[in-house]
């Protein structure tokens, strides 16, 4: 069956394709500085398909549904849209896409991955515990950790939750640098890993999720769109190869 092409109100489209707020976005749809295939249109609640062409002030906008950038989180912002007393991720993103969301969370402290996107169908897959995405982090330890380490990652340790985290990966790098790869993303979940063994956390990096891996030419507060390679790795690992395809709740 030929699938329904989606039609979306000319102010939504006018606030993602240009950047505008939704109130900026009525303002120049009523001001007559709009047009769609050519022809002025002032009513904001008109419904234009993705692939219409619609001008701003003579110019051709594209419109993009789904958006999905890597953010190289800096220490001190918190992965929030909105907090009353720090920066958030999405004051980075010079894009005043409403929708926008980080992907899970790092702590105020942790640096490194974050995908930002406006599509929950992939977010919430992505999250599920049941799929079991590797998050891989970098982390500075306040002293060496060994087999027996090592092996208490490896079956999983009790952190004060339910049940015992997952089977985790904890690899010595030098001096007290370690890669530790775990498949949840329950609160704080390495620096209690680490606590448990005896350790603290010093420097916290997420290096990939998935088989999103940190653009490393990205300074902290840069990011970029995803390549559509990344992109189309991503789908699949969350197990579909559709963006923003609904599914049952997992
Ligand atoms: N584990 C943590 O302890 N903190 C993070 O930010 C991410 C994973």
């Amino acid at each position: 069956m030929e699938e329904k092409e989606k039609q979306i109100r000319l102010d939504k489209y006018i606030c993602k394709a240009a950047g505008l707020t939704r109130s900026d976005a009525r303002k120049q749809i009523k001001a007559g500085r709009v047009t769609v295939d050519g022809s002025p249109e002032k009513k904001p609640d008109r419904k234009v398909s993705p692939q219409a062409r619609v001008s701003l002030d003579g110019k051709t906008l594209g419109y993009q549904e789904y958006i999905y950038l890597m953010l190289h989180k800096p220490q001190g912002v918190v992965s929030a849209t909105e907090d009353d007393r720090d920066r958030t991720v999405l004051d980075l993103i010079d894009r005043p896409d409403p929708d926008l969301f980080p992907v899970g969370r790092l702590d105020k402290d942790t640096e490194g991955l974050l995908l930002i996107t406006n599509d929950g169908a992939l977010a919430h897959r992505l999250l599920s515990p049941r799929r079991h995405v590797d998050k891989t982090y970098f982390a500075r330890l306040d002293g060496p950790v060994g087999d027996k380490e090592i092996e208490a990652f490896r079956q999983g340790l009790d952190i004060g939750e339910k049940k015992r985290t997952m089977p985790a990966k904890l690899e010595p790098l030098e001096e007290n640098d370690v890669r530790i790869t775990i498949r949840e993303g329950k609160f704080h979940q390495v620096k209690r890993m680490a606590h448990k063994v005896g350790r603290e956390v010093l420097y916290l990096k997420r290096l990939s999720m998935g088989p999103l891996v940190l653009d490393e030419t990205l300074k902290p507060g840069g990011y970029r769109e995803l390549t559509g390679e990344e992109l189309a790795n991503l789908l699949e690992a969350a197990g579909t190869k559709t963006n923003g395809e609904r599914t049952k709740p997992e």
